[in-house]
């Protein structure tokens, strides 16, 4: 009764939270991708994708808002819901959006929505030390987590601007302590958005967990990045750690393949992708 997980009739079992471990143990690189619907997310999966994110970027991506704020706990459960049926190996992570976990009763019971009704394995939500009781209480309840630190994208109103974190020696230090609590809240999985080289080796050698990162430089565990950023459908400026995979390419399926590739063998991210 426990292989029906591993009858998907797949040359390699799909990826869990027990894969992914082995991985950081082994130091095999994650390649990380976000998708918003079932087409996207059967090419990511074909290409090889570890994991899979139903990121709250689809506020900008998707819908065209400016930031992710407006995005609701209803949108990620339609797109997760979508995105769960084009995969097959993949290990999906679904973002809380702003707001949603805020005290942990609320957190428990959205984290079991995005769960039960949009098939996520994971939930993500951006925190800090300000997260860790609720990180704890998911836990307790079994719930797989990945905190997010360094950028947080949904506290862009109060930071002023999406921005490099972690530059100054005391940010830095603040950040791999936040890191350490959440692990040992019960995080299963940490991601680094935006922080210099060094903030991403420190915070990776310390913890046991995996550590994705996201213009973190390339000595974390794994890389993401979104999906239409590698395949060169953002319009205008695009961060400093966006390569546009599709360059060279003749489909889809084969720049998604090309990024999964250079995660791989670590050509991904090169230096002209990095903060220091
Ligand atoms: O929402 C998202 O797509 C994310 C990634 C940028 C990591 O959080």
């Amino acid at each position: 009764m426990y292989t029906q997980l591993e009858q998907r009739g797949m040359p390699q079992p799909p990826v869990n939270i027990a894969t992914l471990r082995k991985m950081k143990a082994q130091g095999e690189p994650i390649a990380c991708l976000t998708a918003y619907d079932a087409s996207y997310a059967a090419l990511v999966d074909a290409a090889g994708t570890d994991l899979v994110l139903i990121g709250d970027s689809l506020g900008m991506v998707i819908q065209g808002h400016d930031t992710t704020v407006p995005v609701t706990v209803e949108d990620i459960i339609y797109h997760s819901r979508n995105v769960a049926r084009g995969l097959r190996r993949a290990f999906l992570v679904a973002d809380m959006p702003f707001m949603s976990y805020t005290e942990p009763g609320q957190s428990l019971d959205n984290a079991v929505r995005l769960m039960q009704e949009g098939g996520a394995m994971m939930i993500k939500l951006e925190g800090g030390d300000g997260q860790i009781e609720i990180v704890e209480h998911l836990a307790r309840h079994d719930i797989p987590v990945c905190a997010h630190l360094g950028l947080k994208p949904q506290s862009v109103h109060k930071i002023g601007g999406f921005r490099v974190q972690g530059r100054e020696p005391d940010q830095a230090e603040e950040m791999l302590a936040s890191a350490k609590r959440l692990q040992d809240a019960g995080a299963d999985i940490v991601l680094l958005e935006c922080v210099p080289n060094e903030v991403g080796q420190i915070i990776t050698q310390s913890l046991d967990v995996p550590v994705i990162g996201i213009g973190a430089g390339p000595d974390v565990d794994g890389q993401i990045l979104v999906l239409y950023d590698i395949l060169d459908i953002t319009q205008g400026r695009t961060p400093r750690f966006v390569r546009n995979f599709q360059e060279g390419c003749t489909s889809p399926l084969q720049a998604i393949g090309a990024f999964v590739e250079a995660v791989k063998d670590r050509s991904y991210p090169a230096p002209e992708h990095c903060f220091s």
